[in-house]
C-alpha cells in the first residue's frame, strides 16, 4: 500500500502575525527552488499556525499546502469563552485539526474523551483530523507504552465510522521525546507505528488500517527525517522545532519524496 507521506508543522505558540507571513514565504521560497518537492501533490503540506497568524498563511495554501488549527472546541457554538468552533473553522478555509496534543492534554487538562468530541466535531464539521497519540517517559519505562496507545487511539477513534477514518491521520509523538532532541530510534518508532496500524486494523479493518497515514513527531529534524520516513509504517512527521527554520522544513520535505 503506497500512502502519500504528509509532512506537517506545528508551529505552536511561535510566530505572530507578521514572523508567520515571513515564514510560510520563506518556506514556499525554499520549496521552489527545487521544483520536485511536491509532484502530483504529494508529499503533501500542512502547517499549523497560532490562531492570530491564520490570516497570513492562509492565502499562501494551496496545491500541496495546506493549513489547520491547533485546536478546536467540541461545540458548534455557545458559552465557552476562549474556545473556537469546528465550523468556524471550516468557514475560515482551514483544512485540518490537531486534536490532543500531548501539550494540551499536559497543560491544559485534556482527557481522552474530550480529544474524541473535538475529533468528532472536526469530522462532523467536514475538517480533517490529526490525533496526536504517545507516552510519557515514566510510561514507557514501565513498559506501558502500548497499553497508553491503546488506550489514547481507543478512545480518540470512539464512534468514527470506518468512512471517516479517510480524513483521519494518526500522529505519535511520544512525549519524551518532544522539544528534547531525543528521537525515538528508527526500530523503536517503526514499532510503535506498526502496534498503532495493527489496533486500527482491530478497530476498523485491514485496509481502512492500511490506508490511514500515521505520522512520527518528536524531535524529527532534517538529519533524522531520512531514515524515520524510510520505515514501512512511518508515512510522515508532525515537526515542531525543525518546522520554523524553512531550509530544514524544506530539507525534511525532499526526505519525505
Ligand atoms: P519538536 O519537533 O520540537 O520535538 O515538537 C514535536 C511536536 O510536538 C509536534 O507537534
Amino acid at each position: 500500500m503506497s500512502r502519500c507521506k504528509l509532512i506537517a508543522g506545528n508551529w505552536k505558540m511561535n510566530q505572530g502575525l507578521s514572523q508567520a507571513g515571513a515564514l510560510i514565504k520563506a518556506l514556499k521560497a525554499e520549496l521552489d527552488s527545487d521544483k520536485t518537492c511536491c509532484s502530483a501533490n504529494c508529499p503533501e503540506l500542512l502547517v499549523f499556525p497560532p490562531f492570530t497568524s491564520i490570516a497570513a498563511v492562509l492565502p499562501e495554501a494551496g496545491g500541496c499546502l495546506q493549513v489547520g488549527a491547533q485546536n478546536v472546541h467540541w461545540a458548534e457554538s455557545g458559552a465557552y469563552t476562549g474556545e473556537v468552533s469546528a465550523p468556524m473553522l471550516k468557514e475560515l478555509g482551514l483544512s485540518y485539526a490537531l486534536i490532543g496534543h500531548s501539550e494540551r492534554r499536559q497543560y491544559f487538562g485534556e482527557s481522552d474523551e474530550s480529544a474524541n468530541l473535538r475529533l468528532r466535531a472536526a469530522l462532523k464539521a467536514g475538517l480533517k483530523a490529526m490525533l496526536c497519540i504517545g507516552e510519557t517517559e515514566e510510561e514507557r519505562q514501565l513498559g506501558l507504552t502500548n497499553c497508553v496507545l491503546e488506550r489514547q487511539l481507543r478512545w480518540g477513534l470512539s464512534q468514527v465510522s470506518a468512512a471517516d477514518m479517510s480524513r483521519v491521520v494518526v500522529a505519535y509523538e511520544p512525549v519524551w521525546a518532544i522539544g528534547t532532541g531525543k528521537t525515538a530510534s528508527e526500530a523503536d518508532a517503526q514499532a510503535a507505528h506498526a502496534f498503532i496500524r495493527s489496533l486500527l486494523a482491530q478497530l476498523f479493518c485491514t485496509d481502512t488500517a492500511e490506508k490511514t497515514r500515521i505520522l512520527y513527531g518528536g524531535s524529527m529534524n532534517a538529519a533524522n527525517a531520512a531514515g524515520l520516513l524510510a520505515q514501512p509504517d512511518i508515512d510522515g512527521g508532525l515537526i515542531g522545532g525543525a518546522s520554523l527554520k524553512p531550509a530544514d522544513f524544506a530539507s525534511i520535505v525532499r526526505a519525505a519524496k
